[in-house]
């Protein structure tokens, strides 16, 4: 059965959305509170060690059951299924979508064209488990005898932020093996690496789908150039492994079979830190927390396929998303997390997101004259406080945004998550109440500058807030966005799974880089010309 293709906007609940959207687009939160007392707790979605309160967004029980109408009407609960069973969802390039089927348990079962993909998965899970374990714990070692200290990660897209954010995330729960990650095709990126490394002592964990990527394979190439330097050709089946699903070209690079790590074309790879492409996150913090991770991410699985839509986390946020997006015109969201850890979470969403809902064909083929795809963007606070939150508080634009937090701090330093936790809840108060022009007068303001202290509130924020910060619940928190990702893309009718977007500018720079070191001449415009020919010059 393929995914309904559903125009969302001809549909009885947007017809009811638009109208109600008319009636509710100036009303104040604020007011809606002390109408009701009973709003947060109505808003509130409590489920495992999450607290998810979205009742500082601008709806009402109306606006909540429209917009439920809409996740019916759209038959959300059809794509669900056939997202789980396997069926070839990402149609444009014949795929299933099954990430989920690598954080299910051993028992469950996961069909791709007839076959269960389960005791494939755990086979590999086995050999990241066994690999794991002889690294971290020095039996493994390099061409000299001595025990690995480093771990470098080359890949990017998929391949690289995933597992960055992960480690950077969990850095609290990290063994002595220092990481390094290598993603930029910009040689000044690698050179830096190589700057910390020790050859005799470093491994290297080469991660591409593809094994086709220009940037991965010249990050590769320019380190296996370094490595033998000092080393011989045969210690490269000591320090490489790589993870793809292209064995023919690991090995031409001169990778050993037995240093292959698997994957397969049901995982995209903005949804593959849960494979083998999550091996470096397994060296870094152990096989047993990249286990919890998985489970974390399994339990907001069945959470998402088996709970009712007005109490399940990806599918009210989804909704609520697309309420701003699509009714109120909001161009970007932010992700601002109250924690340090999640310095990269933004960074690493931005290709969950963007990559997957930036699209303007609908599941029909057809240019969609609605919105889609959200801007992502955001930075940790309290730093981001002292950066953009002028705009989002006082600026023209409304930019709804997740405030993320955990109420345990790892380090126990009780002083400082005081006082992280009184501005991540000061945040979402301000933005929500604002300040108002008699408010200002009170405060006993000169007269010319009244206008300039005042804040509109009404500013839209969802807090989710989570027990602490562990593998198990940070696998729960990306699995929660990945869902989010899929509803938003059966709301607009869009396919969420391919990225022929990135496609164009590679075609056209590997033209452009043979005309650097040729005499071919290609047709440009005139500032690509230009610029070519100033490059020549300058480099
Ligand atoms: O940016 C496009 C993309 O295909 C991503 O979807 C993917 O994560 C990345 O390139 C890397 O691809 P590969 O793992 O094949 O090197």
């Amino acid at each position: 059965m393929a995914l309904p293709s559903i125009n969302p906007t001809k549909t009885h609940s947007w017809e009811k959305l638009k109208e109600h959207f008319e009636g509710i687009k100036d009303v104040q939160m604020k007011n809606l509170f002390s109408e009701d007392k009973n709003r947060a707790h109505e808003f509130t979605i409590k489920w495992d060690d999450f607290y998810v309160d979205f009742s500082k967004n601008r709806i009402t029980t109306e606006t909540f059951k429209y917009l439920l109408e809409l996740a019916e009407d759209v038959k959300l609960k059809d794509a669900i299924k056939s997202q789980f069973s396997g069926e070839i969802i990402n149609k444009t390039e014949g795929r299933a979508v099954l990430h989920t089927a690598l954080r299910a348990p051993k028992t469950a079962e996961f069909n791709v064209d007839g076959t269960n993909v389960i005791p494939e998965v755990y086979q590999v899970k086995e050999k990241i488990e066994g690999f794991t374990n002889e690294v971290v714990n020095g039996h493994r070692k390099g061409y000299t005898g001595k025990a690995f200290t480093d771990v470098v990660n080359i890949g990017i897209g998929g391949s690289d932020l995933g597992p960055a954010m992960v480690v950077d995330s969990l850095q609290y729960y990290k063994n002595h093996l220092t990481t390094h990650f290598v993603s930029n095709v910009d040689g000044d990126h690698v050179n830096e690496v190589i700057k910390k490394l020790n050859p005799e002592t470093t491994l290297f964990v080469i991660v591409s789908k593809t094994f086709t990527t220009q940037e991965t394979l010249s990050n590769a190439n320019t380190l296996k150039t370094w490595f033998l330097k000092t080393a011989s050709e045969d210690a490269i089946a000591k320090h490489f492994v790589a993870v793809s699903t292209n064995i023919k070209n690991v090995q031409e690079f001169g990778i050993d079979e037995s240093n292959v790590f698997p994957m397969w074309d049901w995982v995209g790879g903005r949804f593959s830190l849960w494979s083998a492409v999550g091996l470096t996150i397994s060296l870094a913090v152990g096989f047993k927390n990249f286990d919890n991770l998985l489970k974390g991410a399994h339990k907001m699985d069945e959470h998402f396929k088996n709970e009712d839509f007005d109490k399940n986390i990806p599918v009210v946020l989804a909704l609520i998303s697309v309420w701003y997006n699509n009714f109120f015109g909001a161009e970007s969201e932010a992700i601002i997390p109250y924690s340090q850890y999640l310095n990269q979470f933004a960074t690493y969403l931005q290709q969950g997101i963007m990559e997957s809902n930036g699209k303007s064909v609908d599941r029909n083929g057809n240019p969609i004259d609605y919105q889609t795809g959200t801007i992502i963007w955001g930075e940790p606070g309290t730093n981001s406080q002292h950066a953009f939150f002028q705009l989002i508080h006082q600026g023209t634009k409304l930019i709804p945004a997740d405030f993320i937090g955990f109420a345990k701090s790892l380090h126990g330093n009780q002083d400082h998550q005081d006082k992280l936790t009184s501005n991540f809840f000061a945040q979402t108060e301000a933005l929500l109440n604002g300040k108002t022009k008699a408010e200002v007068i009170a405060k006993g303001t000169e007269e010319a500058i009244i206008p300039f202290k005042v804040f509109q509130g009404n500013k839209p924020t969802n807090t989710i807030y989570i027990n602490k910060l562990s593998p198990e619940s940070l696998g729960k928190l990306i699995a929660m966005y990945e869902h989010k990702i899929f509803v938003q893309g059966i709301i607009w009718n869009i396919f969420s799974y391919d990225q022929f977007g990135v496609e164009l500018g590679k075609q056209l720079a590997s033209k452009i880089l043979q005309e650097f070191n040729s005499s071919a001449n290609n047709e440009h415009d005139s500032s690509t010309h230009n610029l070519l020919n100033y490059y020549k010059k300058m480099s």
